[in-house]
């Protein structure tokens, strides 16, 4: 794709023509791919429905853009570039021709395993290179990835196989994770006890530990993998149809399965990768994602990938061997591009500036976040010891829900503030409403954030339940796209993420609905009733405090709070564990019997002078209560 900005003006008139035409807008970007058949139609919308489609009528595949595109000319540059966990073992170098080979190979074995288009493959493996080709594998022969993060327990694992009625998964013997080895296959076998949908699994072997495998069920990849050629012609898809389902936290304890389509996808990955980025040719990107969350997707495989960059995927974790590993990476590999989450930044900052001093970061031309609001602090030090000065920072606002960028600087073209995430992308046209329901128009301000209007990197759906997808984001604000943010706009459009507006909390970059928590708390036998809600924490940005009521007084509250927290780790997984678990007798309620989060909140902070009004409260006198304990824990 072209370099769209020269400068700020360009970028104000792609806008402006992005807003007055945004037909002619995509059509224009749409054209720059290879399509088997031209759309009918640009754009399809009506938000009160919600409907959308891009490009209808058009036919393409995405990995035939993103893979066979670039044999051309690019066939001998590297596509991706391994690293693995531990430093001792080599990183590899896949070509583009090698990775064209690898993933037709492994897309005919999944046809001989009987998968084909429409189907549904659910994804479950550490961060090997066979997990990109299964990826890509999967959108070669049109059938429908589910990628869950191998971080996710049995529980979690079964519940999205069974939503998505997954007809196979792919993992591995296990994964490593710094010192640590999961055991993956174990909790796929744990979670197939709950599963009926799924005939096969097929495992791949890192770890090389001893693991079940069941006859004429599970089968090895490399004995499989073997028995096939390289080339598989790709499945001719519409550019509506599904591409991948992602599983993402709301305000219900139920996962939504974000549902992604082919064309759309792939236009607004590829366009908003090279304009935030400025990706230039022969570069080295490094997008320290896990390929389980959209990030990975969007922008280690799919925008990279179809703008022909070299795209850096690891294995390990920022602090493995030592806190230096990212800064060595970057070293070794001179990468040009490097794109983080706000809480490993936080994470690294604390050990120390002494630490990156001492690696040659000059490659470095653009550096990146996502994930959570990054506080000014943690800018600074990024932007001082990782951009050494001479870095623009793209802090790029979005969702699993949104595909791609929705806010996020053009890299050396619009200029940054610290802590903001600046201008709206071109394509992209945000509200900020009020809590009346109105937009708020002018600069200076602070509201609800909403998209007035659709982009191509949109989810289309929330898997099998159009209903809740329309209630969840297109009911609070009629007519609009709600992305349950609060934002703030200052005095020349700049907009700064405030945070959750509704019961998801973003902690250490990932984000997990309450309810899904509190539900795997009352799942203990002696507690009656759980309140979560997060608080803000120096290097999580937030951390999770639950509240909880037990049938009796506890009496080992030591024991019970492990038990808790084994719980929440077994049913989620590890990331959802709350950092702080408070007995109580009773929880702030209004008299209709909603929990006053608002309370909690302020209490797991600290900030008890000002809670408000709570004399409208069913039981006033037990606030007084939770705030004694609070301060005792
Ligand atoms: C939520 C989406 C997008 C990939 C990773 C997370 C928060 C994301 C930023 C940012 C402030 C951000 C929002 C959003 N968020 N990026 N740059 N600044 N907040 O995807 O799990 O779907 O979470 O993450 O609250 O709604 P996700």
């Amino acid at each position: 794709m072209k370099k769209t900005f020269e400068n700020l003006s360009r970028y104000c008139d792609d806008y402006l023509r992005s807003v007055n035409d945004p037909e002619g807008f995509w059509d224009q970007k749409a054209s720059e791919f290879i399509w088997r058949k031209q759309w009918d139609k640009v754009l399809q919308w009506d938000f009160e429905k919600p409907e959308v489609s891009w490009f209808s009528g058009g036919q393409l595949n995405i990995t035939e853009n993103c893979i066979d595109r670039h044999l051309k000319d690019k066939s001998n540059q590297t596509a991706i570039l391994w690293e693995s966990n531990n430093p001792k073992e080599p990183s590899q170098k896949v070509t583009y021709q090698q990775l064209y080979e690898n993933v037709g190979q492994t897309a005919n074995m999944l046809r001989e395993h009987g998968v084909s288009k429409g189907d549904r493959v659910c994804i479950y493996m550490p961060m090997v290179l066979e997990l990109a080709y299964a990826v890509l594998a999967c959108a070669r022969i049109g059938a429908i990835h589910s990628v869950v993060f191998a971080g996710f327990s049995s529980t979690s694992l079964a519940n999205r196989i069974n939503d998505a009625e997954a007809k196979i998964v792919l993992t591995a013997d296990g994964g490593f994770r710094g010192t640590k080895v999961i055991d993956l296959k174990k909790i796929v076998d744990d979670a197939l006890g709950n599963c009926t949908t799924v005939e096969k699994t097929i495992v791949y072997q890192r770890v090389h530990n001893k693991i079940n495998m069941q006859p004429n069920r599970d089968f090895w990849w490399h004995e499989e993998l073997e028995k096939h050629s390289h080339i598989c012609d790709p499945e001719i898809m519409d550019s509506e149809d599904m591409l991948f389902i992602l599983y993402t936290s709301g305000s219900t304890g139920k996962p939504k399965g974000m549902v992604h389509t082919c064309g759309g996808y792939m236009v607004y990955t590829a366009y908003t990768f090279q304009n935030v980025f400025q990706y230039q040719s022969g570069e080295v990107y490094w997008c320290t994602a896990d390929i389980g969350w959209i990030t990975g997707h969007s922008y280690i495989l799919y925008g990279p990938l179809s703008m022909g960059a070299t795209t850096v995927m690891f294995e390990g974790i920022p602090t493995y061997p030592d806190a230096g590993r990212f800064w060595q990476v970057v070293e070794k590999h001179k990468v040009n591009i490097f794109y983080t989450a706000p809480t490993a930044i936080r994470a690294l900052q604390q050990v120390g500036n002494d630490i990156p001093v001492q690696y040659n970061l000059d490659t470095l031309r653009v550096i990146g976040t996502v994930g959570e609001p990054i506080n000014e602090e943690a800018w600074l030090w990024y932007n001082q010891y990782i951009g050494q000065g001479n870095c623009p920072i793209a802090d790029t606002y979005w969702q699993t829900e949104t595909g791609g960028f929705l806010i996020a600087p053009i890299a050396g073209i619009t200029p940054t503030k610290a802590a903001y995430t600046g201008l709206p992308l071109p394509g992209i046209q945000p509200a900020l409403m009020s809590s009346e329901g109105t937009e708020i128009t002018n600069h200076n301000s602070q509201g609800s954030l909403c998209i007035k209007f659709p982009w191509p990197g949109m989810a289309r759906t929330i898997y099998r339940d159009h209903a809740s997808f329309r209630d969840t984001y297109f009911s609070a604000f009629k007519g609009n796209y709600f992305t349950g943010d609060g934002a703030r706009r200052d005095y020349e459009g700049y907009y700064r993420i405030t945070g959750r507006v509704d019961d998801v909390i973003i902690t250490s970059g990932h984000n997990l609905g309450t309810a899904e928590i509190e539900s795997a708390i009352t799942e203990h036998t002696s507690v009656c009733e759980a309140a979560v809600i997060g608080y803000p924490h120096a290097i999580k940005g937030n951390a999770i405090y639950a509240y909880v009521i037990c049938y009796e007084t506890p009496e080992d509250t030591k024991t019970l709070r492990k038990e808790i927290l084994d719980l929440v780790a077994s049913t989620i997984g590890p990331i959802a564990k709350p950092e702080k678990i408070q007995f109580v007798t009773g929880l702030p309620k209004t008299r209709s019997g909603k929990i006053m989060r608002r309370i909690l909140r302020k209490i797991a902070s600290g900030e008890t002078e000002q809670l408000g009004d709570i004399s409208t409260l069913l039981d006033p006198s037990i606030v007084e209560e939770i705030i004694t304990g609070s301060k005792a824990l």
